[in-house]
């Protein structure tokens, strides 16, 4: 039995010499100290022990066990380490190796130009404004002065969720929202998506943005029209841009007018972006039309006011000499790069 022992423990010592992973020390520890190792069945056989020899060969079993236990700690630990340095080293970080690039976004040039627009008329002392895009007949027609069958309504098809609810035609509705919720003095912009049943080509979306503009106080001129929106020009397109307002017709204003710049290409004299007009026309605009100020709550005889509305993708078109309006949905990064 002692011989045995003594074998069991040079066996052992043997084995360790050759364990190289965890795995590997795993089965170790089963094959000497599991159940059915050979350190246990050993000490099964003691009870064919006498009572005189009991006591040494117990001893010896323990310190075999203990042996084998401490060999297996120390083992176990140094595994440990050189597995960890082995991944550390795999895992070693060459800061001198070059970052990875990350493509840089940038801003789509319908909101560069927005943004720029935003800045002017903030610089003047406009507020900014919202209504939503699926919005109700009432605010975008029947509260601007046009009724079901005006024909204003044709050239305003749109996309009709139910009868009085649709995708807004113009970003106007939000006047008559701003108008129903504030007291004059009113100074805003409402830049924002609308929608008209329109086939796609260069020129035509049936998604487009406007930017509405709506000042209301004591004593507001057609004067105050004319400076405002000619000093917003002047800041878009330089100071020597000349400014041209003809007469037109919108349901919701009286007087109203379209405003013309003289041609940033050709400084008037006519040329292929003004179609030899030497003029472009770059916003419908007018005096609020006192039936709507009416319909909002808004005595007419005390308050007066003027609202314009800029089409937001025919000035980024002029601006950076675009086209095809298409362009500004396809999302094509080779177009898209060049502002
Ligand atoms: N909403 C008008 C349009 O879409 C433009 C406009 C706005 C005209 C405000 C006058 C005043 O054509």
């Amino acid at each position: 039995m002692k011989d045995r022992l003594i074998k069991i423990k040079e066996q052992a010592s043997a084995a360790l010499q050759n364990i190289t992973s965890k795995q590997e020390l795993e089965s170790f520890r089963i094959e000497f100290l599991g159940k059915k190792g050979c350190l246990t069945e050993a000490l099964r056989s003691m009870g064919g022990l006498s009572a005189e020899e009991r006591p040494a060969i117990g001893k010896l079993v323990n310190d075999v066990r203990s042996f084998i236990e401490a060999e297996i700690e120390t083992l176990s630990d140094r595994l440990d380490k050189e597995e960890l340095l082995k991944k550390l080293e795999q895992e070693k970080i060459d800061i001198t190796m070059p970052g990875k690039k990350r493509p840089l976004g940038k801003r789509h040039p319908l909101t560069t130009v927005l943004d720029e627009l935003t800045d002017i008329f903030i610089g003047m002392g406009f507020t900014i404004a919202e209504g939503p895009e699926i919005e109700l007949d009432y605010y975008n027609f029947e509260a601007l002065n046009i009724p079901k069958g005006h024909p204003a309504r044709d050239t305003q098809d749109t996309f009709y969720i139910n009868d009085s609810v649709l995708l807004r035609t113009q970003t106007s509705p939000v006047q008559i929202r701003v108008m129903e919720n504030n007291k004059p003095p009113i100074k805003i912009i409402a830049p924002g998506r609308v929608y008209r049943s329109d086939a796609v080509d260069a020129t035509h979306s049936p998604l487009f943005h406007q930017i509405e503009g709506l000042v209301v106080d004591k004593g507001i001129t057609m004067g105050d029209l004319k400076g405002t929106l000619d000093a917003f020009c002047k800041k878009l397109y330089g100071e020597s841009i000349k400014t041209r307002f003809r007469p037109h017709h919108f349901p919701f204003t009286e007087p109203s007018c379209e405003l013309d710049i003289s041609c940033p290409a050709c400084n008037g004299s006519g040329c292929r972006v003004c179609k030899d007009e030497g003029w472009i026309e770059i916003l419908g605009a007018g005096m609020v039309h006192p039936k709507v100020l009416e319909i909002c709550g808004i005595d007419s005889s005390v308050y007066s006011g003027f609202a314009f509305g800029i089409g937001l993708e025919r000035t980024v078109m002029r601006r950076f000499g675009i086209d095809d309006l298409r362009l500004f949905y396809e999302n094509d990064l080779r177009f898209l790069r060049q502002f």
